[in-house]
């Protein structure tokens, strides 16, 4: 796809390089192994006996003590039981509240006849919804919108002052839900059990804070990356407002294209060989998901942003038993979201005097910002 950019905004001709000569290779200087191909990623996801999710032994961030960071058996018990909160009914409830936040933010940016796709659109449409879900109160959205942003920032004193914070926060409200449930997702987490245990305290504050760092900065990634791609791909835009119920299947394509975490990383548990390479216990390894989701032994033509393709079994989410629990989620807010912008605008146009840029992450997939032109008609 031609984003009219002087440079790549994911280096796919370096993955394919990647794929084609050095599949699963070791950094000698920076001592960690790369892993590029599709099967093989696979592979390392599929099999926590001997890549482990535990990637560091000394944990101070409430990151590093989620589920997020666990293996068996205590990553299944610690599952089970967030799992409990997260059912298809909880997620499909949510469907009027985020089509409303949907329009009022479209309403907002209505007069003014632009809008910044990222900061007006993506960006606050998760963030009231996890608000809603864990059962904010509207009047601390405000310092709950403050927390989800210094928590991906690049302030670290920011970052531990907001912890702080939303440590004694979060056991604030838990102590008043354990008191007092009401139908909300921390209620829910303090009263699950799984084989008679319940969370602890910090599990219960690490699941929040994971919630809020994991399900928002990706969600709006990705909506915001579906609003670039169908500017580029005209075609599929045009079919898409002819046809809103193959939004789904493009958004799937999104996350293959533009994947939103663009890799993940294991430590190997037991020395093991993959694809010939031996991997020693206690290296690093980096999976390069947004690779993988561009292997050609994998997608036909993966270079081709195709909203038609199927099967599409990119691997965005993740692969086995940490597949993405926000998965539904984030399907449902980016299908809402992206269904109602064509509904609003169907003849929106990225602002091209703005030239992309990509966030400075090599995890984490994005643009700085996504200016629009918004036309109705
Ligand atoms: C796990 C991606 C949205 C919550 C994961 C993993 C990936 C991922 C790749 C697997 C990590 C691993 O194997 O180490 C994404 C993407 C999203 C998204 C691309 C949006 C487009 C969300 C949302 C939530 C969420 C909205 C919740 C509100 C989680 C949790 C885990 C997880 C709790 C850990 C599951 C476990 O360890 O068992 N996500 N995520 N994610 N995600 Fe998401």
């Amino acid at each position: 796809m031609n984003w009219g950019t002087t440079e790549e905004l994911i280096p796919l001709s370096w993955f394919k390089h990647m794929r084609a000569h050095s599949p699963v290779v070791y950094h000698e200087e920076q001592g960690y192994w790369d892993v590029f191909n599709y099967e093989d990623i696979k592979s390392v996801f599929a099999d926590h006996e001997h890549y482990s999710s535990v990637t560091t032994d000394n944990v101070t961030d409430p990151i590093d003590a989620s589920i997020l960071k666990l293996d068996p058996p205590k990553h299944r018990q610690l599952r089970k039981l967030v799992s409990q909160a997260f059912t298809p009914r909880v997620i499909e409830s949510l469907a009027p509240k985020i089509e409303s936040i949907a329009h009022e933010l479209c309403d907002l940016a209505e007069a003014g006849g632009r809008m910044d796709a990222l900061h007006d659109f993506a960006s606050p449409l998760p963030i009231i919804i996890i608000a809603e879900m864990l059962g904010i109160p509207a009047e601390d959205r405000e310092r709950f919108k403050l927390w989800s942003e210094a928590l991906v920032g690049d302030d670290y004193d920011a970052y531990l002052q907001c912890q702080g914070e939303m440590n004694a926060y979060f056991s604030q409200i838990a102590d008043r839900r354990r008191r007092e449930p009401v139908d909300d997702l921390i209620s829910n987490l303090v009263h699950a059990k799984v084989d008679g245990e319940q969370l602890s305290e910090l599990e219960l504050i690490g699941f929040c804070i994971l919630l809020l760092v994991a399900g928002n900065e990706t969600t709006t990634n990705l909506i915001t990356s579906a609003i670039l791609c169908l500017d580029t791909s005209k075609e599929s835009k045009e079919q898409l407002i002819e046809n809103p119920g193959l939004v789904p299947q493009a958004i799937e394509e999104v996350l293959r294209y533009c994947s939103p975490v663009q890799m993940m990383i294991r430590r190997v548990k037991q020395t093991t060989v993959l694809r010939g390479r031996t991997l020693q216990q206690g290296q690093m390894v980096q999976v390069r998901i947004g690779s993988a989701n561009h292997d050609e032994e994998q997608f036909d033509h993966p270079e081709r942003f195709d909203i038609h393709r199927s099967p599409n079994p990119h691997l965005a989410f993740g692969y086995g038993i940490h597949f993405c629990l926000g998965a539904q989620l984030a399907r449902l807010e980016s299908r809402i979201a992206i269904q109602t912008l064509l509904a609003r605008f169907p003849h929106y146009e990225r602002d091209r005097s703005h030239p992309l840029e990509r966030m400075k992450s090599s995890i984490i997939f994005g643009v700085n910002r996504l200016p629009l032109i918004l036309r109705s008609s």
